[in-house]
């Protein structure tokens, strides 16, 4: 391999079940770029000293998921707003000067998906209901504070987790107890699930919608399945739903982008790739 091709990977703990290796693939040999895309399992344990050691891992650049994010973020000279803001970092790559730097993108695909999916979708919309309390539920907060929703409400089987994220975002965001769902989802025009409930093989997300306006977003994190029961629910009764699948795709982009210098696209193509391997 000539030194000229540049590598990236995902790292992270495990990393064999990742589909980051098939979308960015994808995208270089839709490209003709003459780069390469692999898995390095960092387990906890190494996850300092790898990230602090970034250089020496031959890598141009890195994604960085579950459970690593907070200490790549931590390893990092330089971080991008939303990085910063979440004490997270899925993205991370050498400047020039060889200093590390990191992003986190999990928000930016969070809002590429809804653009392409649902255009319009933050006009005039105000409040938002997130359940949920995790790493996903960061990213979406911060994405919704960034267009301007001016109520992100952050309802949270775990209370002081649904605290804690409003303690770190301040104004705009509102911590609720599960049990007092039924009201905040009366105001919301976006209602979005970022827990893991109803993704294949755990419990289905079991939630009384009759309190959500029939105008508001419906959307889910979950992408496998495709049409959550949260979905079809709400497709049900009349409310406009967007799948999850293109917040996995669209948080590629801007790290396909910094890396190899070009920005893709997420088409029909990627997606059945992506839909063909769940
Ligand atoms: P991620 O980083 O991908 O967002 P996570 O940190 O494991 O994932 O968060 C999973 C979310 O799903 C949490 O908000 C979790 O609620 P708790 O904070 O109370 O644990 C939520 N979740 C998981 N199983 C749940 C269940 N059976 N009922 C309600 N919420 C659940």
């Amino acid at each position: 391999m000539s030194g000229s091709v540049k590598k990236a990977a995902i790292t992270g703990h495990p990393v064999t079940h990742s589909r980051s290796p098939l979308v960015h693939g994808y995208w270089l040999k839709k490209h003709g770029i003459a780069g390469e895309y692999g898995r390095v399992d960092v387990p906890p344990e190494t996850a300092e000293d790898f990230y602090r050691n970034f250089a020496d891992a031959g890598l141009s650049g890195a994604n960085v998921t579950v459970p690593n994010k907070e200490v790549a973020a931590a390893a990092c000279d330089w971080l991008d707003d939303a990085a910063k803001s979440m004490g997270a970092a899925n993205t991370i790559w050498l400047d020039d000067s060889g200093r590390l730097c990191g992003a986190n993108t999990d928000g930016l695909g969070f809002l590429g998906n809804l653009d392409q999916l649902a255009p319009g979708w933050d006009v005039s919309r105000e409040s938002a209901v997130v359940l949920g309390a995790g790493g996903a539920a960061r990213a979406v907060v911060w994405a919704l504070l960034s267009r301007k929703f001016t109520r992100v409400h952050i309802v949270n089987r775990t209370f002081k987790k649904a605290k804690a994220i409003a303690d770190m975002f301040g104004s705009g965001t509102i911590a609720h107890e599960w049990d007092n769902l039924g009201t905040v989802l009366e105001e919301a025009d976006l209602l979005v699930n970022t827990t893991s409930l109803g993704m294949a093989g755990k419990a289905p997300l079991e939630i009384d919608l009759s309190p959500l306006p029939k105008t508001a977003i419906v959307t889910d994190a979950v992408y496998a399945p495709l049409e959550t029961d949260l979905l079809r629910s709400a497709k049900a009764r009349g409310n406009q739903t967007v799948d999850g699948l293109g917040m996995l795709l669209h948080q590629a982009v801007p790290a396909f982008e910094r890396w190899f210098g070009v920005r893709p696209e997420v088409d029909d193509t990627l997606r059945n790739l992506i839909l063909a391997d769940l």
